[in-house]
């Protein structure tokens, strides 16, 4: 089903599209920024609630706001100093978070009206998401054709899957930016939640939080989520990473063979009994705390997003990746064929 979601500043208009499954999961998704704007799923009782945050209406979005559930690219997440080599040539991308390139830059893909179809798949309703990004869009080279199909299944998943093709040699790494709250929607903190994360490694940031290039063992640090612990248990610990994520602003490695669909992150939020799990072929995962939420944004239901309200689990590519040659591969060159997938599945214990 679809409506109309309003236009852009430049007069372009977007629809608002709802995908429900039998069991009465619905998410709402726009083709402004592929942003799914309201996760409907029910609690230990029953009760259907919203699980992220966003706006109701298109306004909110067209005005600043920390991605709330866009489809992030041409590269997810931070580029040291905003430029890279590739093949001996120097690229230089938009300084959009300090000295860095954040999450594509000014007009990344979470500022794109994509073209859109409904899709009708057996057990299920899926949107069908293309952009094609002309050569130099933002800096990056290659003309970039990417399809994002979003569906909803019987089996109360919203899946992710993500195809891209370059016509000349270029990086990409993308990502959903969904913030989660199991319990209200982002009305409270999230720290009460309780995460494990399938992944004996992290990658250690610097202040800016690009990372330094170490595979390092969570194991008898805060960073461990190997088994199920309260966000807020050890998050406000003097730790130096801590202190550089102002909470968890860390990619960890997900353990297992990335390009395979895997498990990777489980989250239980007691309050209401909801859980999402997270599977994903993605080499990476970035646990985001919502430590930036600072309450000046008011969202859905009048809700002012303070900190920690809500927290992401972005599946992706280790950031700065282009430039740190010993991290899995982002290049991606013409004849090829970029593929991801990404299953959030949600239910109850
Ligand atoms: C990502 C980053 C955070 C922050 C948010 C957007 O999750 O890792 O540092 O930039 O996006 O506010």
């Amino acid at each position: 089903m679809k409506q109309a979601f309003g236009r852009t500043p430049d007069g372009a208009t977007t629809d608002l599209y709802t995908l429900s499954n039998a069991a009465g999961m619905r998410a709402q998704i726009t083709n402004y920024g592929g942003i799914v704007t309201s996760l409907l799923v029910p609690d230990r009782a029953g009760r259907f609630g919203d699980v992220v945050l966003g706006f109701e209406r298109i306004d909110g979005y067209l005005k600043k706001h920390p991605y709330f559930g866009a489809i992030c690219g041409r590269y997810a997440n931070r580029i040291a100093g905003g430029r890279f080599h590739l093949d001996g040539i120097e690229y230089t991308l938009a300084r959009n978070d300090g000295d860095n390139h954040l999450h594509g830059g000014i007009r990344g893909f979470d500022k794109l009206v994509w073209q859109s179809t409904e899709l009708a798949p057996m057990g299920g309703a899926a949107l069908r998401l293309a952009c094609s990004s002309p050569a130099g869009d933002e800096g990056y080279p290659g003309k970039l054709d990417v399809m994002v199909t979003y569906t909803v299944t019987d089996a109360n998943e919203l899946r992710i899957e993500y195809v891209a093709t370059t016509d000349a040699d270029t990086v990409l790494n993308l990502s959903h930016h969904g913030y989660f709250n199991l319990a209200d929607g982002g009305e409270s903190e999230v720290l009460g939640h309780e995460l494990l994360i399938d992944a004996a490694r992290f990658l250690p940031v610097d202040a800016a939080l690009i990372p330094t290039g170490e595979l390092r063992a969570a194991q008898g640090t805060p960073m461990d989520f190997t088994r199920g612990t309260a966000i807020g248990a050890r998050i406000d610990a003097t730790d130096e990473q801590l202190v550089h994520g102002r909470g968890y602003d860390h990619t960890w490695v997900v353990n297992g063979a990335p390009g395979q669909l895997r498990f990777a992150a489980r989250v239980h939020a007691p309050a209401t009994g909801r859980v999402m799990e997270v599977f994903t072929t993605e080499p990476g995962v970035q646990f985001y705390t919502g430590n930036f939420l600072d309450g000046t944004v008011t969202g859905k239901r009048g809700a002012v997003y303070r900190r920690r309200y809500g927290l992401c689990l972005e599946c992706q590519h280790f950031p700065d990746s282009p430039n740190q040659p010993q991290f899995p591969t982002t290049v991606l060159r013409p004849g090829q064929r970029y593929t991801q997938t990404t299953v959030y599945r949600f239910s109850v214990a």
